[in-house]
């Protein structure tokens, strides 16, 4: 069993996708173990995309993930990391397979309708950097 962390980013908060999305991945066999709405702030913000602080695009997406408060949850099921990252897509929703949330509702790089955790490791920070060990069922 593995967990991996989701953030439903605002655009999907705005078109109100979290129930539907959300339907996928329990249809695929992930369990939710934990789920909060939350408004991030910088501080995480800056933590939680350290490794993109050179990109030109950084204050961008730092400003646009403090716009309105997101959905966070994280998952468990069997290959849980590659299954989510596999539903999701590519980054790029126009390059993303076609049937993945961001190909189906994702607009561009920025507005790509969830985050999702890329790596074992990257998933055990992440949940760690969001979640309390009793907010975690
Ligand atoms: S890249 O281009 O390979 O670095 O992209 P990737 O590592 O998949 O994801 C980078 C995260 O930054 C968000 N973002 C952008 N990426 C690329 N270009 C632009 N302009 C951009 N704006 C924002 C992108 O959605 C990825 O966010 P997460 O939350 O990790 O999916």
């Amino acid at each position: 069993m593995e967990r991996t962390l989701i953030i439903f980013k605002p655009d999907a908060m705005e078109q109100a996708l979290v129930g539907r999305i959300l339907a996928r991945f329990e249809a695929a066999h992930l369990r939710i173990v934990a789920m909060k709405m939350i408004r991030l702030d910088d501080v995480l913000l800056r933590e939680h995309y350290a490794h993109l602080a050179e990109r030109p695009f950084f204050g961008a997406i730092v400003a646009y993930m403090t716009s309105r408060p997101v959905v966070i949850a994280v998952l468990e099921g069997e290959g849980a990391i590659a299954v989510v990252r596999e539903m999701t897509g590519a980054t790029d929703p126009s390059l993303a397979e076609k049937g993945t949330i961001r190909r189906d509702f994702g607009k561009d790089k920025t507005h790509n309708v969830i985050h999702s955790s890329d790596s074992q490791e990257g998933a055990r920070a992440e949940i760690k950097r969001f979640f309390k060990a009793d907010e975690l069922f």
